[in-house]
């Protein structure tokens, strides 16, 4: 898969993790920083990944700061985006069955190291359940973006 992968300061730590770890498993990761642990402002960095998810340039994005919320909310922002925050698998998986989410995000201050990579797992291996009920609910939360 292609993954988009963007963090903070809070969270740089994770996200070199993160990308070895994608990357040793074969995925074509883009990491949209940050390169350090230089204090930074996570909307730079959210939103640039939350892009290239939406012009279809990376098949999910996945980001992290501190809890986090920043990255979610900022990830949020951008249209065609559906990013979820999780702190454990069970949500990582439901997210992908019944919102259909592209992005997910975790805060390195929330979770453990371990916990992360499972959910990033079970969110990368959950397909979409594509149940007219979910898909009904999701076009209608992607029509606010409209309003
Ligand atoms: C950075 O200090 C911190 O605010 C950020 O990583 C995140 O937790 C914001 O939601």
């Amino acid at each position: 898969m292609n993954i988009g992968i963007a963090c903070d300061h809070g969270a740089f730590e994770y996200k070199e993790i993160l990308k070895d770890m994608l990357q040793k498993e074969g995925h074509m990761v883009t990491d949209f920083g940050t390169y350090d642990t230089n204090s930074c402002d996570y909307p730079d960095f959210a939103a640039a990944c939350a892009k290239s998810v939406a012009q279809k340039k990376n098949d999910f994005g996945i980001v992290i700061c501190g809890t986090g919320i920043g990255v979610s909310i900022s990830a949020n922002k951008v249209h065609g985006i559906r990013c979820a925050l999780c702190s454990e698998p069970l949500s990582a998986k439901l997210t992908r069955e019944h919102n259909n989410a592209n992005m997910l995000a975790m805060g390195q201050r929330i979770i453990g190291e371990e916990m992360m990579k499972e959910i990033v797992h079970v969110f990368l291996n959950t397909p979409f359940s594509k149940d007219e009920r979910h898909q009904r609910r999701i076009d209608k939360l992607m029509a606010l973006e409209n309003e």
